[in-house]
């Protein structure tokens, strides 16, 4: 038996798993010289996936069952004694079976709560081969899935977090997050060790919106791909959020190897990438992120053609001003010198830090604010105006690929913030301009940010306090 057409490892494995599981279930295996043909011969063909399609190939070319299995799509790992095993990437081999018009997908039993996201075709779960052969020749017909007695999505969260009520002081990042966490902007917080940054970034996932089915399904989509998704809930309901810590390498951030495998700014798509230590991270990782910020999706390339993975993520960056940690705090002082600083600072480079639309100075909390027993503002309370800040961008933007402000070309940004400028706020922006020298990347987005604030304050007009506020989160204090 051969197997042609760019077959990698584990798909050349298929022959040992297709001829002991043929020969387990009770059928034969033709003693005769067999060539399966994987085409398009120009496409690597990656995974056990195919094992499930080869036997019945094989056993329908042999005659052993009469049936048409011409529209039908057959997928899963085999296991020796003939057994379907849980295969990774189902959810999105589904998708392309209802857009390609294919009536049924035969796919192992256990990941058909994964498949049936997919409405419009009819899952049929496999648990073993010989249980197929005997559906195909209408012995033991197998029930399709049921979707109805399975829908019971389990409510409990996947990612704990921190609640904003616990956190003291710091209101002005908190606003700043909740900013953030409504329109999709980019954040990044600086401030001295222990000002509570890494927990602020923690507890951002409790005030982020929840998603459409249509944003849960397309990052459902990356994890089962990647073979991250729990077994026991087929759709990720909750916004991703990714902490790599800074050793990772270059293809583990935004996707590659061997065989391309989603990086973590895929694995953070629709939800939020934090890297904690920004400077720590290398060079070369941090530019490698530039280009998926502004294109919201990563290409990786290989000899073997190109794989273009989602990448719609919110970057939060968390840092200390110097080395030591203190530059810029009141009290405390620094004992880096002006070179070491500037050491520091360059390692994230200018064009980095020009994607980045909101930057947060995080201070020392004072000792009355810590000791005070008073609980903040609850999550939820902030998670309900990041929700109806939302609500209105999904209006706005209804029938078009935007979800948020953060999306927005120069062409949107025209028709929905410099359209809707009340005349003071006009004015206002023009001295920043002037003042502040900002380009005009960086005018976008406090078009952006100013559209976002609105938002919040459940306004279509932007108003003078809206530039103002936005204009305040574009300056770079100690950091
Ligand atoms: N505003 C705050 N309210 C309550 N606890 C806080 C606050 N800020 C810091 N803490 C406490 O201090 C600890 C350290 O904070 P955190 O790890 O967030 O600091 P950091 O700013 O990330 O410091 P570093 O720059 O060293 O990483 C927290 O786990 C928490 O217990
Ligand atoms: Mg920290």
């Amino acid at each position: 038996m051969t197997i042609v057409g760019l077959p990698d490892t584990a798909v050349q494995e298929a022959k040992e798993r297709v001829r002991s599981a043929i020969r387990n279930c009770g059928l034969t295996f033709p003693q005769k010289r067999i060539t399966v043909n994987l085409a398009p011969a120009d496409i690597r063909k990656e995974g056990p996936a195919y094992d499930l399609p080869i036997a019945i190939g094989i056993v329908i070319a042999s005659q052993q069952v009469a049936a048409d299995a011409s529209s039908s799509l057959f997928l899963g790992e085999l296991s020796l004694d003939g057994q379907v095993r849980h295969t990774h990437g189902i959810l999105p081999m589904a998708a392309l079976a209802r857009e390609r018009g294919i009536g049924s997908v035969f796919v192992p039993a256990a990941d058909a709560c994964e498949a049936a996201l997919i409405e419009g075709v009819e899952i049929i779960p496999v648990a073993s081969l010989g249980q197929l052969a005997a559906h195909l020749q209408g012995l033991a017909p197998i029930a399709p899935f049921d979707r109805e007695a399975a829908a019971a999505p389990t409510a409990e969260p996947l990612w704990e977090g921190v609640d904003f009520c616990h956190i003291k002081g710091q209101e002005h990042v908190k606003r700043a997050l909740e900013v953030a966490a409504a329109g999709g902007h980019n954040v990044l917080m600086s401030g001295p060790p222990g000002a509570g940054k890494t927990l602020l970034a923690r507890a951002l996932p409790s005030i982020l919106p929840s998603m459409t089915s249509g944003e849960a399904l397309e990052v459902t989509k990356v994890y089962s791909v990647s073979g991250l998704l729990p077994s026991d809930r087929p759709l990720i309901s909750q916004r991703p959020f990714r902490s790599p810590h800074h050793t990772i390498s270059n293809a583990g951030l935004v996707g590659g190897g061997r065989q391309p495998r989603p990086g973590e700014i895929s694995l953070s798509h629709r939800g939020v990438l934090f890297l904690d230590e920004l400077p720590e991270f290398g060079h070369s990782v941090l530019e490698a992120i530039r280009q998926p910020l502004e294109d919201r999706v990563v290409t990786v390339s290989r000899a073997q053609g190109n794989v273009t993975f989602p990448a719609n993520f919110m970057l939060v960056g968390a840092m200390n001003p110097c080395p030591c940690g203190f530059w810029g705090d009141p009290t405390k002082e620094c004992t880096c010198s002006p070179l070491t600083i500037t050491r520091y600072q360059k390692r994230m480079s200018g064009p980095l830090l020009d994607r980045i639309d909101i930057f947060a100075d995080v201070p020392r909390v004072e000792y009355e604010k810590l000791a005070d027993d008073a609980l903040g503002e609850h999550s939820e309370q902030v998670r309900q105006r990041v929700e109806r800040a939302r609500s209105r961008q999904q209006q706005r933007f209804a029938g078009t690929r935007l979800i948020c402000n953060a999306e927005m070309t120069p062409l949107e940004v025209r028709q929905h913030c410099q359209g809707v400028l009340e005349d003071g706020a006009k004015s206002l922006l023009r001295l920043a301009m002037n003042q502040l020298a900002l380009s005009a990347r960086s005018f976008h987005r406090v078009l952006k940010l100013a559209r976002t604030i609105a938002d919040l304050a459940g306004s279509e007009a932007i108003t003078t306090p809206h530039v103002a506020e936005a204009l305040q989160y574009r300056q770079r204090g100690s950091g």
